[in-house]
């Protein structure tokens, strides 16, 4: 047997539950005995075996040296890095962990402004200086695109006293960004490359995915097992493929941020998504693909709906993962969201996210063919039934050359804010961070000195009616500033 084909946790699981010991230890349902009966009609009981709390048996996830060590030495080898940590608070955690682990309080990071929300937190945590880089947005597939190579490029070239750059890749739309040219670059001037592939676990394991950033030279990359692979939620990994990190600091920070009783069920099926990836994944992901290929060009033959291609990203200077489907819905004169409800009520179909323009829908290792025919004929219907003026991203992003004047950290953590009328808000520091939807990139986040233009844009969002997300009032008429 091949060593990959072992996965340590779930055995080690599987002996401890067969033993039926008495517990005196935590959780309290005591093997599922006290799981209250609703739960355990529809459960069955066997799971609760293995909802165990730290004893030598199962080993401990914050100083391993049994099952869990070796588990987390042969995710490693699967993704042949130096070292990987399994998280049980999602890659939330793992992103916090990656900048409190390549940053000292007070460094900067390079990074763009879509980051997912766990990086401000991160941010804030670690006490770092963010140096903002405005995304692309893509006038023609209404989706925005991280930064690029040669942003990254100038903002070292602006900054050479940051430490690290933070990319996201893929994002959520499944486009993923040159990592092979961005690693150059950031170790060229001595930076650190921080990879957010939070829905890039699966690209390892397929040769016809786009490369993945354990495999373009990222100094740490965090991946949620349980987007595309098939562990639970909240099991994610942190790789350290690096030098550059102290992987003493990394594993005193990831047991820093992490709860005393991890859920060893999350633990078993990280532990089990790797094992499967490595020996059935290339069949399994392959069999994706082909079908969310197949559904795409489907959809790409409807009047009103479109799914962009590998070709049309590629033509952009960045890749794609296929097994995302975003469908640009702005010929059908209904709003994504609008679309989604339709899917939702009508054809019992839950897709992964909505904009005013876009749906966004998610293969992972459990999709099948029968699930992109009900999505395929299901947006057949709607594009029989529904068309309208096309609508388009037709906002006029302001360049945003906000400056930031105070640390994240002090604005959230150290000083008191108050709220302004929005129009008076000029020369103030903002103490939120105000998103529009779209197109989904902050116009304002902690510590940014507000700009008329900033003000301007927000009321013009307001006016139009778009939705601010962080808004925190009904309307805007007021925000958020450093008292
Ligand atoms: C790009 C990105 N990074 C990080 C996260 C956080 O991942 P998790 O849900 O595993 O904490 C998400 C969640 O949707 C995400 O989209």
């Amino acid at each position: 047997m091949s060593k990959q084909e072992k996965a340590p946790i779930f055995d080690t699981l599987i002996n401890h539950a067969k033993q039926r010991m008495t517990s005196f230890h935590t959780p309290g349902h005591k093997n599922g005995r006290g799981i209250d009966k609703k739960l355990l009609d529809f459960t069955g009981k066997n799971m609760y075996y293995f909802d165990v709390t730290v004893f030598p048996e199962v080993d401990s996830l914050h100083d391993p040296t049994g099952c869990i060590k070796q588990a987390q030495e042969l995710m490693a080898k699967a993704y042949r890095v130096q070292n990987s940590f399994f998280l049980v608070n999602g890659s939330s955690v793992g992103n916090q962990a990656m900048l409190l682990s390549a940053c000292n309080p007070g460094d900067s990071v390079i990074l763009s402004r879509n980051v997912h929300k766990s990086v401000l937190g991160g941010i804030v945590l670690a006490g770092l200086w963010p140096i903002w880089l405005q995304p692309k947005v893509d006038q023609n597939l209404d989706i925005i695109l991280d930064a690029e190579p040669d942003q990254i490029a100038e903002a070292i070239k602006k900054f050479p006293e940051a430490k690290a750059v933070f990319v996201t890749s893929p994002t959520y739309n499944g486009v993923t960004s040159d990592l092979l040219e961005i690693a150059n670059i950031c170790h060229r001037n001595n930076k650190i490359l921080l990879v957010d592939e939070a829905h890039g676990p699966h690209l390892r394991f397929h040769r016809d995915f786009p490369i993945s950033a354990v495999e373009a030279d990222a100094d740490m990359v965090v991946q949620s097992v349980h987007k595309i692979l098939s562990a639970m939620s909240q099991g994610s990994v942190l790789h350290v493929n690096s030098n550059r990190i102290s992987i003493n600091r990394v594993k005193k920070i990831v047991s820093m941020l992490q709860t005393t009783s991890p859920s060893y069920l999350t633990l078993a099926s990280i532990d089990l998504a790797r094992r499967q990836a490595v020996m059935h994944g290339e069949k399994l992901l392959g069999q994706v693909m082909d079908v969310a290929e197949e559904g795409r060009k489907r959809i790409n033959r409807m009047k009103n709906l479109f799914c962009f291609t590998r070709d049309d990203i590629r033509s952009r200077e960045y890749d794609l993962d296929v097994t995302k489907l975003t469908i640009n819905v702005t010929k059908t004169g209904l709003t994504g969201q609008e679309i989604e409800n339709i899917l939702n009520e009508k054809y019992n179909i839950q897709i992964d996210c909505a904009d005013v323009f876009n749906l966004i829908a998610i293969m992972g290792i459990g999709s099948t063919r029968s699930d992109v025919n009900k999505l395929v004929s299901a947006l057949n219907d709607i594009d029989n039934k529904h068309h309208g003026a096309q609508k388009n991203l037709d906002f006029d992003l302001p360049s945003l050359t906000t400056e930031m004047v105070m640390i994240p950290r002090e604005v959230l953590l150290e000083r008191d804010s108050k709220r302004v009328p929005l129009r008076k808000s000029v020369g103030h520091i903002s103490a939120q961070t105000l998103t529009p939807y779209p197109p989904g990139i902050p116009v304002l986040i902690p510590g940014e000195r507000i700009t008329q233009e900033a003000c301007d844009y927000i009321i013009e969002l307001s006016e139009k009616d778009i939705r601010i997300s962080g808004q925190e009032t009904d309307t805007l008429r007021t925000i958020k500033v450093v008292k």
